[in-house]
């Protein structure tokens, strides 16, 4: 079992990686047992295949439990579901000295993890995560949220799990799309600051996405030890740090608003083709050598993730697309901050960006 320690004083915590980790969760969650009855919350799509498993497991070290379902999809990251979850956990009367777990994707954990921050003003959470996205990225660190009207993740609260199980043969279920879209966010930490991770990935990653446990475990455990180590630094996103994370998220979310946030484009497929696109623009501004922003969009589309505005099937123009990255940041004008790179494994924040640039660059990036 791989152990990594996210390391914020007496809010650490353990990320523990094991195939069949899920089996033995009991034994892991055992010093949490207060009395009363652990409440497990899952959507109802992952209720059907990993509640069994959950529930056995707690069954057999005698452990009580219960559990809450809620409906799939980013639209449960609501008020109403929030409201709904709050009002089932006090039915049960949870306590603040309980621990709550999510067992889902980034979904089901950004609203448990709220919900968490404000039952009773804070109860404990335990993150299961079981898509490759909320195991490399979103059951690490402590973000929470649920979507607003003026946009997604608006409204949450920094709230740090007392513990992550993952377990990768969760991964043997999931529809390999999103196994894929869960993959642009391994890739990325090895864009952020690691170039012999990107080697590795552009080597071993079709291991991974044929499930091979080595490649999987390899993949999980070294996004996690990067996320857990960004974390540690800058908790709370104030020295820049932590916003290297978002490589490829403003023009991805750009090609997401585009698709209306649906199944036309996952958000780590926009996320891949957003990656694609901050490192050519990073070559077209003579940032970073070409022969760097050719080889990470050659990994994409080796591995069948978007790549360009065409494979995200996006036909709007680059002032379009500006005009979403401006909403989506509550702008009117004037700039954005970008994440741009001068190399594979050397990301950074670019404050200067010129938008007219960026306009200029997604009409000719089509054109290619
Ligand atoms: N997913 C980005 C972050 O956790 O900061």
């Amino acid at each position: 079992m791989r152990v990594i320690t996210v390391g914020l004083g007496a809010r650490s915590y353990d990320v523990l990686i094991e195939d069949g980790l899920l089996d033995r969760a009991g034994e892991h969650l055992a010093r949490f047992t207060t009395g009363r009855p652990f409440i497990v919350i899952a959507d109802e799509t992952v209720a059907k295949a990993q509640w069994p498993r959950l529930k056995a497991a707690l069954d057999s070290s005698g452990i009580d439990s219960d559990l809450i379902t809620l409906p799939a999809g980013e639209s449960t990251k609501s008020w109403a579901q929030l409201e709904y979850l709050l009002d089932e956990l006090l039915l049960r009367e949870v306590e603040r000295s309980d621990h709550i777990i999510a067992l889902g994707g980034g979904v089901i954990g950004d609203l448990v993890g709220f919900a968490a921050s404000i039952l009773k003003r804070g109860c404990h959470f335990v993150q299961i995560p079981t898509t490759l996205l909320s195991q490399v990225d979103s059951s690490v660190g402590g973000k929470t949220a649920i979507n607003a009207r003026a946009g997604k993740n608006m409204i949450g609260s920094f709230h740090q799990p007392s513990l992550v199980l993952i377990d990768p043969t969760v991964l043997d279920t999931l529809d390999p799309r999103e196994v894929r879209a869960g993959y642009a966010e391994v890739v990325k930490y090895g864009l952020i600051s690691d170039p012999a991770f990107f080697g590795w990935c552009e080597d071993e990653g079709h291991r991974l996405l044929a499930g091979d446990s080595d490649a999987r475990a390899h993949a999980i455990g070294t996004s996690v030890a990067a996320k857990a180590a960004i974390v540690g630094e800058d908790e709370r996103e104030t020295s820049g740090r932590r916003a290297l994370l978002n490589l490829g998220h403003t023009f991805g979310h750009a090609l997401e608003a585009e698709t209306g946030f649906s199944s036309t484009l996952l958000h780590g497929e926009g996320v891949a083709a957003g990656m694609a696109l901050a490192f050519r623009f990073s070559a077209a501004q003579g940032l970073c050598p070409a022969e760097d922003a050719a080889r990470v969009t050659e990994h994409l589309r080796a591995m069948g993730l978007p790549h360009d505005l065409d494979s995200a099937h996006v036909s709007a123009s680059g002032a379009t697309l500006v005009a979403h990255m401006l909403h989506d940041k509550k702008r009117t004008g004037g700039t954005l901050p970008f994440l741009l790179a001068k190399g594979i494994g050397q990301t950074f924040l670019d404050k200067t960006v010129d938008l007219k640039d960026v306009e200029a660059f997604l009409d000719a990036d089509r054109k290619g």
